[in-house]
């Protein structure tokens, strides 16, 4: 039966790629965000955090493991923290063998690195800042290096760029330092705390499992600081029959692992 009407947007909900497409390559990688390419998805997500010298690098938890080879490089250096290692060491590491032996040699991107493949890709980017209470000033830093890439001084800035985060105070900060950037807060907050979001984010991006339908009509009633709607992009959408879910309850977004799997299924709605 007929998907709830959406609201103007006649393609049904932006397809994004969650950490690149990373249920096809190593996440967080130059790979995944190719991948994505390959695919046909504009939108790609990345979490961002830091080095002990201050390189911005992209990368998902908070220490090396599950991702790269650094157990194997640096046996000493227990419990392998980004934040413990410099930008030349984490450069070192394999962050694609994990995955599978294809994607040996993959690295850990810089935010630079990264954000310049998108562009060359012609993509877009959902920014995540991941942990910045690790990372204190870690919001100006990243928008330095949008800014030093080129990605801040043109109009179109909200059409490429959505900042977010689980922390409230960092998406309020990234909001009040450079307003013309489109921002996201993660996570489900009461109905009646929405006002307050709604001074500084463009978004509320629950996980699909806290999201219903009148959850999402109770964000689109609010009008961001933009002076728009409020947004609803949700994570993580795996499945086509959780896509057409969440699709009918009218979200702007869906980030996925299987961007293609989730693009198929929203077109058939
Ligand atoms: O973009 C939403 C999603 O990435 C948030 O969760 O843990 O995958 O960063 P996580
Ligand atoms: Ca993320």
């Amino acid at each position: 039966h007929a998907r709830a009407a959406h609201g103007g947007d006649a393609d049904g909900p932006l397809v994004v790629a969650h950490r690149g497409a990373s249920g096809y390559a190593p996440e967080n990688t130059l790979a995944a965000v190719d991948k994505a390419a390959e695919l046909g998805v504009r939108w790609v997500e990345n979490d961002v955090q830091r080095t002990r010298d201050g390189e911005l690098v992209v990368l998902h938890d908070d220490n090396l493991r599950r991702t790269t080879d650094v157990e194997e490089v640096f046996p000493d250096r227990a419990p392998w923290k980004v934040q413990d290692f410099t930008a030349a060491e984490i450069a070192r590491l394999d962050a694609g063998s994990w995955f599978g032996a294809e994607y040996a040699g993959a690295r850990v991107p810089t935010l630079k690195q990264y954000v310049d493949r998108v562009e060359h890709n012609h993509q877009k980017l959902l920014l995540e800042l991941k942990n910045p209470q690790l990372y204190p000033g870690i919001e100006r830093e990243t928008l330095k290096v949008l800014a030093n890439e080129g990605w801040l001084d043109r109009p179109h800035v909200a059409g490429r760029l959505i900042v977010q985060s689980f922390s409230a105070d960092s998406v309020r900060t990234v909001h009040e330092l450079k307003p013309a950037v489109k921002t996201g807060f993660l996570g489900t907050p009461p109905v009646s705390e929405l006002p307050e979001y709604a001074k500084f984010t463009d978004q509320i991006n629950p996980s699909y499992g806290t999201l219903s339908a009148s959850y999402a009509a109770s964000v689109h009633a609010f009008k961001g600081p933009h002076g728009r709607r409020m947004e609803v992009f949700t994570w993580t959408v795996n499945d086509a029959d959780t896509a057409r879910k969440v699709a009918a309850y009218d979200v702007d977004g869906i980030i996925s692992n299987r961007p293609d799997v989730v693009r198929e299924a929203v077109r058939e709605t």
